[in-house]
């Protein structure tokens, strides 16, 4: 590790030492604070542990690029990493533990057991990518085992992965409580996301069409428009013709059920995308609140 890490951050690798600190720290009876990650961190997950540390005493923040959410021929072996660089971010930020397991502590051999919420998981990033909520709610459901948390984050970029964060929780009875924080945005509107780093110049120029669309949706909505057709055939013109390769989706739903919807009511919706910019595959999404 490097020297410039703050002294006071805690790097725990194996899955005996945070069960030992979450019961340590719980008997101590401070409020745990829980930011899962898959680490490359950037601002917007740095936002998410400044929140978690107001949220509670000690913040662990989970650096694990989870094989389990990743489908065959998806990014998981190119996935970023730095964990160097990851743990002096989060002890800036105010992590007072940086939890890094290894994979194969996570799934052994003869690993079998999957936590899976349905239906909602089968639409919108569902549909693209068909295993991978079941891999966040595994591992999502195992990282709440071991670091016993109080609170955890999440950020609302991943705005289904959130949903079916809470459905878990609430199904599962987890005593967790969830928050969900904005996202962070680039200068142009780009969502922060470890995977910018792919787009070639063309690409990340193209991709600040992703949020300039559902710019203009929010002020289409606001303007009367309720119509989601008309309202996602202009979005994917204005993205198309910036130089998306593919656009996987755009959909709108209802919020609290996560049902896509073909007409806009008030008093809310979430605009939700997909868009491939070359081999890179971005998520957006806006919440739209009218009378
Ligand atoms: O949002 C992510 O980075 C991941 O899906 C999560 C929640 C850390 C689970 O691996």
């Amino acid at each position: 590790m490097r020297k410039d890490v703050p002294l006071s951050i805690q790097t725990i690798f194996s899955v005996r030492e945070i069960q030992a600190e979450a019961d340590r720290l719980r008997s101590a009876g401070k409020r745990i604070g829980v930011v899962p990650t898959m680490g490359y961190l950037h601002e917007g997950h740095l936002s998410l542990i400044r929140r978690a540390k107001e949220l509670a005493d000690v913040v662990i923040t989970t650096i694990f690029v989870n094989p389990t959410q990743f489908s065959v021929g998806e990014d998981f072996e190119s996935y970023p990493r730095d964990l160097d660089a990851d743990n002096l971010r989060a002890g800036e930020a105010g992590a007072d533990v940086v939890f890094c397991p290894d994979r194969r502590e996570m799934y052994p051999e003869g690993y079998l057991t999957y936590v899976e919420v349905e239906t909602v998981t089968s639409i919108l990033e569902g549909a693209f990518r068909p295993t991978h909520f079941r891999g966040v709610t595994t591992v999502v459901a195992k990282l709440f085992g071991l670091t016993k948390p109080h609170v955890a984050v999440f950020g609302q970029k991943d705005a289904q992965q959130a949903f079916v964060v809470r459905k878990m929780v609430s199904d599962l009875n987890m005593d967790v409580e969830i928050h969900v924080e904005p996202t962070v945005r680039e200068p142009d509107g780009l969502a922060m996301s470890s995977r910018n780093v792919y787009l070639n110049r063309a690409e990340r120029t193209a991709a600040a069409s992703l949020y300039a669309a559902l710019i203009f949706a929010e002020k289409q909505i606001q303007d009367g428009e309720r119509s989601v057709e008309k309202l996602s055939g202009e979005m994917k013109k204005m993205i198309s013709d910036a130089g998306a390769t593919a656009i996987d989706y755009i959909a709108c739903v209802e919020p609290d059920t996560f049902t896509p919807v073909e007409a806009i009511h008030p008093p809310r919706i979430l605009i939700l995308l997909a868009v491939r910019f070359g081999a890179t595959r971005l998520i957006d999404n806006i919440s739209v609140t009218f009378s």
